[in-house]
């Protein structure tokens, strides 16, 4: 979708939105997949509901992008613009044991820097790529741990109320992959409370899970990390092993030989191929074990 009406090109431009016309989203993504569209990059918070408004005025559709790497894009020109927060310098502020933290703040980076101050609790996630807010919105998680246990607040917009409303910890459900976020809801700011800790006792946690992920995990391949949730009980990525689906290709599309619950990119794959690939994989783990599998991923087609 591209936005040309002089009059909205100029408002973006008043209110510091910076509009870049006719982005390719699979440049933004960790896939590499996505067609085109304008993307609207935000530079203050505090434009947002001024945005908004501009954009349901003139009927123009929008999707919040984070990090771009849970994310798995339709082809061709897209019909929806794209909103993004530009990263603040500094984008993490430590006071004591909470660290306030930008939504744009690339996640292993700001992992890294708390470290480095004695603040642990989140090696489980390093080597997650992705931005705390897409972290935030999916609750991520690994090897035992969730980016929930450690939100003590959340500075959000509401498309509903339409405005920036903060929330506590508390009035935050946070599941397996889940949280009680609106879809519309983007996040701007989160403050941690992490535990402290020593740098060397945080940083051999960080190799050790480090190194965990990459035994298992095709770290250096595009993909989206794992494509389902694991159903209750079972693991998603053991049972579409044992059908034998590793190396199983829809065009470039790819079930990753290292973990069977990644799909890759394996060259010039499309959203087709890869939507294909994944209602494939779907429908044998269904015929053979009766679990239907809910994506992880999260698809933008449209
Ligand atoms: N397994 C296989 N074959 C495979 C993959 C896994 O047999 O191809 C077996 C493993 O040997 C293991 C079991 O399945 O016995 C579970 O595998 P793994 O430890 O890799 O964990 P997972 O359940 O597949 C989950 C998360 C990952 C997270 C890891 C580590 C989900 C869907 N996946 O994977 O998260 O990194 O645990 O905690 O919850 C993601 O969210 O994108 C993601 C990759």
């Amino acid at each position: 979708m591209r936005i040309r009406d002089p009059g909205i090109v100029a408002k973006l431009a008043e209110i510091r939105v910076e509009l870049r016309q006719g982005t390719a989203l699979a440049g933004l993504t960790s896939l590499g997949i996505g067609g085109t569209t304008d993307l609207l990059r935000i530079k203050n918070h505090k434009s947002l509901p001024d945005l908004l408004k501009l954009l349901d005025a003139n009927h123009i559709p929008h999707e919040f992008l984070g990090g771009g790497s849970n994310l798995l894009v339709g082809d061709g020109e897209l019909p929806w613009v794209v909103l993004q927060l530009v990263r603040p310098e500094p984008d993490v502020v430590l006071d004591g044991n909470f660290a306030h933290v930008d939504a744009a703040a690339d996640l292993g980076r700001m992992i890294t820097f708390c470290a480095k101050n004695n603040l642990g609790g989140m090696e489980g996630l390093i080597g997650v790529p992705g931005t705390v807010g897409g972290a935030l919105r999916m609750n991520a998680g690994a090897y035992g741990m969730q980016i929930g246990s450690y939100v003590r607040e959340v500075q959000l917009y509401r498309a509903a109320g339409r405005k920036i409303e903060v929330l506590r910890g508390d009035q935050i459900s946070f599941e397996y992959r889940h949280t009680s976020f609106a879809p519309d809801d983007m996040m701007l700011t989160v403050i941690l409370e992490l535990p402290s800790k020593p740098f060397k006792v945080i940083l051999e946690g960080i190799r050790i899970c480090n190194e965990k992920r990459r035994s298992s995990q095709p770290l250096g391949q595009k993909s989206a990390g794992c494509i389902f949730k694991n159903p209750p009980g079972a693991s998603a990525g053991r049972m579409i092993d044992e059908l034998g689906l590793k190396g199983l290709s829809v065009g470039d599309a790819r079930v990753s030989d290292r973990h069977a619950n990644f799909f890759v990119n394996a060259g010039h794959a499309s959203a087709r191929d890869m939507l294909t690939l994944i209602s494939d994989v779907r429908e044998r783990v269904q015929k053979t074990y009766g679990v239907s599998l809910e994506n992880e991923v999260v698809v933008w087609n449209a």
